[in-house]
């Protein structure tokens, strides 16, 4: 793409080039700081958002990468700031990092708005960072580059290796079940995490950091790459020197993000075996960018796309470092071509067609072709019923295939410690048939729309050999789980959806392939309960949390805050009166 912009119509040009008092302050502070105006006056001023903190295990390459993607925008006639955000660690944050994932969005779309930015380098990775600063940086709609934290290495214990979460989960059943000893806990305590980098398996941070690339947000290949990995230095500084050229060119988001991007974005999401928090996600960054995308496209763009990464934990065998050496995004695209809109245009300033052209997988058991598929249909499904009428969401490539149609009793809890005292109760009366479920878990009841989605095996059930069972939640799960669980019930039990009124015993039906989930309860029935039942205390009184519950949007509608829901340009457009 050829240059457009000339040096006075660069946006810091609005705080540095007047002859006025107001801008004498910038100028002059920008000399206390060290630099001369030559540094900086004239030239592309790039805001390196980052999202590093020492409690950010994943990010713990981010400081060095910094410093690569400076390089990039200096070698490129830009001038660099590194600007901190919001972290939102998964590993640490209570109740649930989900809670912030919007708080990190109108901090990235005020830090643009408010700072003489001409463009941005996006640094994130670990799960709701990279919807965070997506969202963000859509409604300030300046130039912006998302470059992606990668994933850590595969983990490692006694000649085993080992996958983020979905080994965790697997080891804690059997460690249960009087399986594993507390030497071998430890050994796997120690080798499950074993670099920087995002959680290795297709969990939500490979997920959405894929979802990013095929978004078009990325520079081609940026997603897979292995966060020690040199080559991820290497693109942090062609990031850089990448978005000095996007402020020349007016590059922005909005020229990017239409509905054939997001529709390419579901598509390889799906192909990927993708996490199921995806669909919360990619609705919300969707819904910024005045793109209707909705439950039910997903779930049509997901029933005519095959998973094809083997990729766990939804693929059976292999991990991102594998993903990776097979070819990475850029190949899962080009096996898949045939599917996607390859004539939007990506930051690289090229086609998403050119940027693939090049791309060729080099182990066809990782990266499948079409013909051989680890699963025919796309990795989520999206249920509707009585006891969900707004959606749900179910994996069904991670499940046991014998629950996709299903009919049992209800055993239902109310909270989570609830939930846990009755599973670790080895006298616990429960049968494999029966369906366990989890409410007031959702956006407002978690709160926050905690992952508490993949409820535990009941002991009595892992001692007995059992590994899977139905299980309902309005709850998100982790990207790294599996199993038969139906999440994100909308609306949520604490706002009176048709969860809250299900009791223990009554009748549950799953029928997957007519996407179908209900409770077998008479409709006069449900009527009653429906008028006896009250609303329960709100969770929150004061701060963030009275804030976000004010104006969170249900599981559906992307969780976003209501007020947030606009189109491209709100912030950075507003009047030059300041
Ligand atoms: Fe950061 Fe999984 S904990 S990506």
């Amino acid at each position: 793409m050829s240059p457009t912009k000339k040096p006075e119509d660069l946006r810091s040009a609005r705080w540095f080039a007047p002859d006025d008092l107001r801008s004498f302050g910038h100028r002059s502070r920008m000399m206390q700081l060290g630099y001369a105006e030559e540094d900086f006056r004239g030239k592309p001023i790039i805001g390196i958002l980052n999202t590093w903190s020492e409690l950010n295990s994943c990010h713990g390459h981010f400081p060095e990468r910094v410093e690569n993607v400076r390089r990039g925008v200096l070698a490129s006639g830009g001038f660099a700031v590194e600007m901190p955000a919001l972290s939102v660690d998964e590993s640490f944050t209570k109740p649930t990092s989900m809670l912030y994932r919007n708080m990190l969005a109108m901090e990235t779309e005020e830090m643009i708005r408010c700072h003489p930015l001409d463009g941005v380098v996006l640094m994130g990775g670990c799960d709701k960072t990279t919807p965070g600063l997506l969202m963000g940086a859509i409604t300030a709609d300046v130039p912006a580059i998302y470059l992606p934290a990668g994933p850590m290495l595969r983990g490692n214990c006694a000649g085993r290796i080992l996958g983020s979460g979905s080994d965790a989960w697997k080891y804690w059943d059997e460690r249960r079940a009087g399986n594993v000893t507390d030497e071998e806990w430890l050994g796997v305590q120690g080798g499950i995490a074993r670099s920087a980098g995002t959680c290795m398996t297709m969990g939500t941070a490979a997920t959405m950091m894929s979802i990013a690339e095929a978004l078009g947000m990325t520079l081609p290949g940026a997603s897979s790459i292995p966060a020690v990995d040199a080559g991820h230095q290497r693109m942090a500084t062609d990031c850089g020197r990448r978005i000095v050229d996007m402020v020349w060119e007016d590059l922005k988001p909005s020229d990017i993000l239409g509905e054939a991007a997001f529709h390419n974005a579901a598509k390889v999401a799906m192909a990927t075996g993708c996490s199921t928090n995806a669909v919360v996600h990619l609705i919300a960054m969707a819904r910024r960018a005045g793109v209707d995308l909705t439950l039910d496209h997903l779930d049509a763009l997901g029933r005519t796309t095959p998973l094809i990464a083997n990729v766990r934990p939804s693929g059976k065998d292999y991990l991102m470092e594998d993903f990776y050496y097979a070819g990475g995004l850029r190949a899962l695209m080009k096996q898949m071509e045939a599917m996607l809109d390859t004539c939007v245009v990506t930051v690289s300033g090229k086609t998403l067609g050119e940027t693939i052209d090049s791309a060729e997988v080099y182990n066809d058991d990782v990266i499948r072709p079409l013909s051989n598929p680890v699963y025919k249909e796309g990795s989520l499904a999206l249920l509707r019923g009585n006891l969900c009428p707004d959606g749900a969401v179910i994996k069904p490539a991670a499940c046991d295939p014998k629950y996709h149609v299903h009919e049992g009793p209800a055993l239902v809890f109310d909270s989570y410690p609830e939930m846990k005292k009755a599973v670790d109760d080895e006298t616990l009366e429960v049968t494999p048939d029966h369906v366990m479920v989890l409410r007031n878990a959702g956006p407002l009841g978690g709160p926050g729309f905690p992952e508490w989605g993949m409820l535990p095996i009941p002991k009595a059930l892992i001692k007995r050999g059992h590994r899977d069972m139905l299980r309902l939640s309005d709850a998100r799960m982790s990207g790294t789980s599996y199993g038969a669980c139906v999440l994100h019930m909308a609306p949520e039990a604490f706002v009176g959806g048709p969860l809250a009124l299900l009791k223990t015993g009554d009748t549950v039906r799953l029928d997957l392939p007519n996407r179908r989930l209900d409770m077998l309860v008479d409709e006069a029935e449900i009527e009653r309960r429906k008028a006896a039942w009250t609303a329960p205390e709100p969770r929150y009184q004061r701060g963030w949390g009275y804030m976000f519950s004010k104006h969170v949007t249900q599981a559906d509608k992307g969780c976003d805050f209501d007020f947030l829901e606009r189109g491209f340009g709100e912030a950075a457009g507003e009047p030059d009166i300041f």
